[in-house]
């Protein structure tokens, strides 16, 4: 079982070069899942979406996309609170108001929109998951066999890190947190455009970095390939060194009766 993450790749921002061997790694790789994990696009215009098809058409492997707050169309205020996803709808096929679920052999992945038009405080950029979305992500992972890796794709974030703690965590995160426990194992994020994993209330959290945009925040490109076999995962973290990708960190984790616990031995 293996899961390529990638995020915020922020077509319009892009570095071609750095997506093409991407795109060759993930090919060697040959991952069981793709997950995206939102801000595909830097101001959600009709050619960056072209861009992000196109990109999306040349995966290897299924994946699972969701958006981010830049696949809102920004200022353009119109835009923005009366048709908000019809671009995403148009290229991406499937509708951010809904959760999109994909079961392959061991795994449940269910992604959710966390971006949402406005917020009550000044950072809209902030994102939120509401009940709906918990229910839809409960009910796919309650019908998964016993033993499947569950799995929750969104964009914003479940853990921080004293370098993000300014961007706050996905609003709602603690309700959210008490009503995955025990029911997922594995909960995928970006948007704070930096690497790091950990457990959170007995889930994993991975946040992985922009994948190969020039909105560095400090540390280079980056993706996450997360390996799982049984009750062990591990969260590999690998960064751009200006010629390819490389591992840079490596962390393991273990499942102890439906909890994750850090597993640093492994
Ligand atoms: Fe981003
Ligand atoms: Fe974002």
């Amino acid at each position: 079982m293996r899961i390529a993450q990638i995020s915020d790749l922020h077509f319009g921002r892009d570095v071609p070069a750095v997506a093409a061997a991407l795109l060759a790694e993930l090919r060697d790789a040959a991952p069981t899942l793709v997950a995206v994990c939102g801000d595909l696009t830097q101001t959600a215009r009709e050619a960056e979406f072209q861009a992000v098809r196109a990109f999306l058409d040349e995966l290897p492997t299924p994946a699972v996309v969701v958006p981010g707050n830049h696949d809102l169309p920004g200022w353009r205020f119109w835009s923005r609170f009366t048709r908000p996803w019809r671009p995403w709808r148009r290229h991406l096929g499937t509708d951010p108001r809904g959760a999109v679920t994909h079961t392959t052999g061991g795994l449940v992945a269910v992604g959710v929109n966390t971006a949402r038009r406005w917020g009550p405080h000044h950072d809209w950029s902030r994102g939120r998951i509401d009940a709906r979305q918990l229910a839809a992500a409960a009910t796919a992972f309650g019908a998964a066999p016993a033993g499947d890796l569950r799995v929750l794709v969104a964009h914003h974030p479940f853990l921080l890190t004293a370098a993000g703690r300014a961007r706050g965590l996905v609003g709602r995160s603690g309700p959210a947190l008490r009503h995955l426990r025990r029911r997922a194992d594995l909960l995928l994020g970006g948007h704070i455009h930096l690497a790091y994993s950990g457990v959170v209330d007995g889930l994993v959290v991975a946040q992985s970095g922009t994948a190969f945009s020039d909105r560095l925040k400090g540390e280079p490109n980056s993706y996450n390939l997360i390996e799982a076999t049984g009750d062990r995962l591990t969260v590999t973290i690998r960064r751009w060194d200006g010629d390819r990708f490389d591992a840079a960190n490596r962390t393991a984790y273990r499942r102890d009766d439906h909890e994750w616990v850090a597993h640093p031995t492994d």
